[in-house]
């Protein structure tokens, strides 16, 4: 079910230039790129929660109560919008232009609530692993603490979509998937159409778009991932993220990898020059796609 949607997902279409890793990210700077994340969100649940009325969800077969959740969750990305604005004052970027209609002619993130229900999981998952991935960053305990409480709503958000909502696992295992700046809006910045150009440049290396093969692969398959590979980089391995495991399997010159055992449910895979953890922007090669490996839904095994 989540096949279309992650599709899609990981099908940007932006090129870039050589990537060239900055300076460890400062406290501001991850907060401004916080605030870029969660402009990102609001404008996804408002957007589509006016377009899609309650008879909209009821025709999708959703219960009632399901729009009305996605409603407070737009109200709380809506606040931790106005939270991290006034934490970062004058320094605080402005919103950009989104669209999660149409990226390319082939694919449409979401063209009704249930593909709108898919991509409110990636997304939220993707904000969660943000927030965790940043963490390390910050510098002032109440600064980290005000966020570890954004960090917190968002798992939880993300868990009711996926469990209650869409009948999977509410987790992928003990560990959550922290995912650096660049990672995560990797996954993000194919949203973005286009930003105020008075806006501070976020603490992120642009990479290459990665789409892959198949996006619920099974563990010993054989997955094609493609990308642009101008720049020449050394792409030796696929990395697969999940919880805090970093496991790499060799890419060969095809681009053609095998997928690897003991990966369970949300996992990001991206491609790598070496197997240095934990990964830096210095050993990443392309930006990351989201693969769903299998999880038992009857939750008899794990
Ligand atoms: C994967 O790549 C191989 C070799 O380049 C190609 O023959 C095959 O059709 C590709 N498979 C998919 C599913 O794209």
């Amino acid at each position: 079910m989540f096949t279309k949607t992650f599709a899609a997902l990981i099908a940007a279409a932006v090129v870039l230039g050589a990537p060239t890793p900055g300076p460890a990210p400062t406290q501001t700077n991850v907060l401004q790129f916080a605030l870029s994340l969660e402009y990102l969100e609001s404008a996804f649940y408002s957007g589509a929660l006016a377009q899609y009325d309650a008879q909209a969800f009821a025709d999708a077969g959703f219960p009632s109560w399901v729009r009305g959740r996605f409603e407070q969750i737009a109200q709380h990305e809506q606040t931790h919008v106005s939270t991290l604005q006034n934490a970062l004052g004058d320094q605080a970027p402005q919103a950009c232009q989104y669209s999660f209609g149409r990226l390319t002619d082939a694919e449409s993130p979401y063209t009704d609530p249930r593909s709108f229900v898919s991509l409110s999981f990636a997304i939220e998952g993707v904000g969660a692993a943000a927030y965790l991935g940043a963490s390390k960053f910050i510098d002032d305990k109440d600064t980290l603490g005000v966020a570890a409480s954004i960090l917190s709503i968002e798992e939880r958000q993300v868990a009711w979509v996926s469990s209650a909502v869409l009948k999977q696992q509410p987790w992928d295992g003990p560990f959550e998937t922290p995912l650096s700046p660049s990672g995560a809006y990797s996954l993000a910045s194919q949203f973005i159409t286009s930003c105020p150009s008075s806006n501070p440049p976020l603490p992120v290396t642009p990479f290459p778009a990665l789409s892959v093969s198949n996006a619920s692969p099974w563990p010993g398959s054989t997955i094609n991932l493609t990308f642009d590979n101008s720049n020449n980089a050394d792409a030796a391995y696929a990395v697969w993220l999940n919880g805090l495991d970093a496991v790499f399997t060799p890419l060969d010159g095809n681009g053609q990898t095998t997928v690897p055992d003991g990966l369970h449910g949300t996992v990001y895979v991206g491609v790598a020059s070496s197997e240095q953890t934990p990964m830096s922007d210095a050993s990443m090669v392309t930006g990351l796609a989201i693969v769903q490996m299998p999880f038992d839904s009857t939750a008899v095994e794990a």
